[in-house]
């Protein structure tokens, strides 16, 4: 993952040493980080996280977020890095950074994650696009390691078979655990001899899928293995997510079992939203962020907190406004507001009043919230 970071203070940084570099392909190369003894406790992470990185190129100070490829159980952090183009800010990581220098990184965050449950009998399904891989083979290695009774497939999509991103990686662990993995490759920009790799992965071909791949299922004659599917990690760009989120959903999983992280800003709904709402009008917003009070008001509310905000050149915080990455997150301190969909959230956050002004719907006259508090 490579996005600017626009909520820097909800990061810890620690100077790490680069332990190891390697050119994993044309496009890709990972890091990995000496953790030194009395900074082991910060770095502790669950699989699907992701850490932000600090460096520099002259004046300009880059800092980016990526996901690690390592499990926790490896005791290591190790990232994978997509350098997208000649102006990418990876270049600088890759061309100017060696072993033994010192890089800023922050403690591991990220909601990118699921419950282990080592005892149970599950069946989980992951999609990545291109460098989206780098936690789904956290999430991977560590359900291999850790549920000896689930099983699960990953379908994984890239343009050419030159740009897949840690394939020893997975040749080993499917080589380790064939009985409990399956790996798909598919192609965007390359013939297959058969057309069921060839294309995009999206809704049309989730169909495929289920039809082709995942509609006997072994353990069980009564059902498909698509009907035993506990749950779905994706990750990749926005319009992949979208399209394989919502054919999922329509398939039968339940949205809380339906887990992504988008790997660039994404302006558009994950899920439709279809819901109408009394007419509010003339709306008084009050709102603190960086310590900075603010005060605005909105002609109504036909659109959402966030984006009536933004859309008023205040420099609220965002990234996916999807209510996914949680950047937006605030406390609602004064006034009534619906959230429409919050894959962020825990229930005690939103009982403790927090929101996500991107989901949200002033349905009073005045709203209070606050972006310090998060
Ligand atoms: S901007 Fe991502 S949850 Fe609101």
């Amino acid at each position: 993952m490579e996005t600017l970071s626009t909520k820097p203070r909800q990061a810890v940084f620690h100077p790490l040493k680069v332990a190891k570099k390697e050119q994993l392909n044309k496009n890709t190369f990972m890091l990995e980080f000496e953790i030194p003894a009395h900074l082991k406790s910060n770095f502790q992470f669950e699989a699907g996280q992701y850490v932000t990185v600090k460096y520099q190129a002259g004046d300009t100070v880059f800092q980016n977020d990526y996901s690690m490829t390592s499990a926790p159980f490896e005791q290591k952090i190790t990232l994978g890095i997509k350098i997208s183009s000649d102006d990418s800010s990876a270049n600088v990581l890759f061309n100017d950074y060696k072993v033994g220098d010192v890089l800023e990184v922050s403690e591991p965050r990220g909601r990118f994650t699921i419950t282990s449950k080592p005892h149970e009998f599950r069946t989980i399904i992951g999609f990545a696009g291109g460098i989206g891989i780098t936690p789904l083979l956290s999430h991977f290695k560590n359900i291999l390691h850790s549920e000896p009774r689930t099983r699960l497939f990953l379908f994984y999509g890239n343009r050419r078979t030159e740009e897949i991103a840690f394939k020893k990686d997975l040749d080993e662990l499917t080589e380790k655990y064939s009985e409990r993995l399956q790996v798909y490759y598919f192609f965007s920009r390359e013939n297959t001899p058969d057309h069921l790799f060839q294309g995009r992965l999206d809704e049309k071909k989730l169909h495929l899928i289920i039809n082709q791949i995942l509609h006997l299922d072994d353990t069980d004659e009564e059902s498909t293995i698509w009907d035993a599917v506990d749950e779905v990690l994706i990750c990749g760009k926005g319009e992949m997510i979208r399209s394989l989120a919502n054919a999922c959903y329509n398939n039968g999983i339940p949205k809380k079992n339906i887990h992504f992280e988008l790997f660039e800003t994404f302006n558009e709904d994950i899920y439709p939203v279809e819901k109408e709402f009394p007419l509010v009008q003339n709306i008084a917003v009050d709102f603190k962020l960086f310590n900075r009070d603010y005060h605005s008001t909105l002609p109504n509310n036909k659109a959402r907190l966030l984006q009536q905000l933004l859309a008023q050149g205040f420099p609220v915080p965002y990234s996916c406004k999807s209510g996914i990455c949680g950047i937006c997150e605030c406390k609602l301190v004064e006034g009534d507001v619906e959230l429409l969909e919050n894959e962020y959230l825990t229930e005690k956050e939103e009982s403790a009043g927090k929101i996500l002004a991107c989901m949200s719907v002033v349905l009073s006259e005045k709203v209070k919230v606050n972006f310090d508090v998060a």
